[in-house]
C-alpha cells in the first residue's frame, strides 16, 4: 500500500503540473490559429482540473494525505515545468509529450491498484488514462 500511495502522490502532482501547463498555454498562445488553440488548451485544462478534487479524495480514501503545495508538487511531479513563452507548435508538441507521459503513468498506477484489488480506485485511474489518450489524439491531430 505504501508504494501505491507514493505512486498516487507522484501522479497527482504530475497531473496538477499538467493542468497548470495547459492553462498557461491557454493564456499565452499566439498566432493565426489563436482561437482554435486557445479553445483546445481550454478544453484540456478544464477536463483535467475537473478531475483534481476526485483524485485528491481517492488518495485520502487510501489513508494517505494529499500533497497541495508548490514546493511538494515540484519535488513529486514528473512533468517538467515550463516558464518560457513558446511558439504555438512547440506548445502543442510539449503538451502532447506530457499527455502521453500521463497516460503511461496512469497505466502503471492502475496495475498497482489492481494488484491490491482496489477496483474503485482502478476505475478512476483507467478513466484518467483514457482522458489523456483523448487529449493526446487531439493534440497530435492539431500538429499535423
Ligand atoms: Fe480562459
Amino acid at each position: 500500500m505504501d508504494e501505491l500511495q507514493r505512486a498516487l502522490k507522484i501522479a497527482f502532482a504530475s497531473e496538477f503540473a499538467f493542468y497548470l501547463k495547459a492553462h498557461y498555454f491557454h493564456w499565452n498562445v499566439e498566432g493565426p490559429s489563436f482561437p482554435q488553440l486557445h479553445d483546445l488548451f481550454g478544453k484540456i485544462y478544464e477536463e483535467v482540473y475537473d478531475s483534481i478534487d476526485t483524485f485528491a479524495e481517492e488518495i485520502r480514501a487510501t489513508g494517505a494525505y494529499t500533497p497541495g503545495s508548490f514546493s511538494r508538487f515540484s519535488v513529486l511531479s514528473q512533468i517538467d515545468d515550463e516558464s518560457e513563452i513558446l511558439p504555438a507548435e512547440s506548445m502543442l508538441a510539449e503538451l502532447l509529450e506530457d499527455s502521453e507521459r500521463m497516460a503511461e503513468m496512469f497505466r502503471i498506477v492502475f496495475n498497482a491498484s489492481e494488484e491490491l484489488g482496489l477496483h474503485g480506485l482502478s476505475d478512476f485511474l483507467a478513466g484518467r488514462q483514457d482522458a489523456h489518450k483523448k487529449h493526446s489524439w487531439m493534440l497530435r491531430a492539431t500538429l499535423k
